[in-house]
């Protein structure tokens, strides 16, 4: 039996990239174990998928508490009682404060749908069709104050062809995210990820050599 990281995640909404993360943890050989889902929205579906994965789920409804902090200070709870040793984003949409950041400090994942510093914050697919890039893709990264900032640890690059829509793109980098996110939980609970001066180095592949060299 290996050791296994104790990993949360915290989602807002359909929980692809949780689904991807559960079925990895559901692998004798992942070295992490899916321990809470948190959902700051009632109606996520990645509820359903939680449940069906045998894991605890608890919603901290965000408009139930009179502010950010209380939110958080409720949300960070949960995560010590079930001894939360890693917390990966998947999908979750409110801003976190600071303090939280801090709190979790190079802990604390996040995947984006773009390659990153392009294309913070929403609608990645359709700005970077607007933009003509040619490759688009996806980013892994510790969570730092700063909205889809922080030490990138690796990114999938997606061709973009001349006919996509932001549809067809979209799925194509969501599945690149499905693969992307579990490798680097691995390689984070493996201990091959290290933070310096704001940059990640990586020990051994993530992903074979796409992730590393920016090929596809
Ligand atoms: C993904 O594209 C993720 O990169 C972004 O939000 C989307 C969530 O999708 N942060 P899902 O809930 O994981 O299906």
């Amino acid at each position: 039996m290996i050791a296994k990281t104790r990993l949360g995640v915290l989602i807002s909404g359909r929980g692809t990239n949780l689904q991807a993360l559960l079925d990895a943890c559901a692998e004798e050989d992942f070295p992490a174990k899916c321990v809470v889902v948190i959902s700051n929205r009632p109606e996520a579906k990645g509820l359903e998928r939680a449940r069906a994965a045998g894991v605890p789920r608890v919603v901290v409804d965000h408009t139930l508490y009179p502010s950010r902090e209380t939110f958080e200070d409720e949300v960070h709870e949960i995560l010590r009682e079930h001894e939360v040793e890693l917390l990966a984003n998947a999908g979750f949409m409110r801003i976190l404060t600071e303090d939280f950041v801090n709190r979790w400090r190079n802990k604390h994942l996040n995947i984006h749908p773009s390659l990153l510093p392009a294309f913070k914050g929403l609608d990645t697919h359709a700005r970077a069709l607007e933009a003509g890039v040619k490759v688009h893709g996806c980013t892994v990264h510790f969570v730092s104050a700063g909205v889809d900032d922080g030490p990138i640890i690796a990114q999938e690059p997606v061709r973009v062809a001349e006919d996509d829509t932001r549809e067809s793109l979209a799925d194509r980098v969501l599945e690149a995210e499905h693969r992307l996110y579990p490798a680097v939980v691995r390689a984070v609970c493996e201990g091959r990820v290290r933070v310096r001066g704001g940059r990640c180095a990586i020990k051994g592949a993530i992903l074979g050599s796409s992730a590393e060299t920016g090929s596809e």
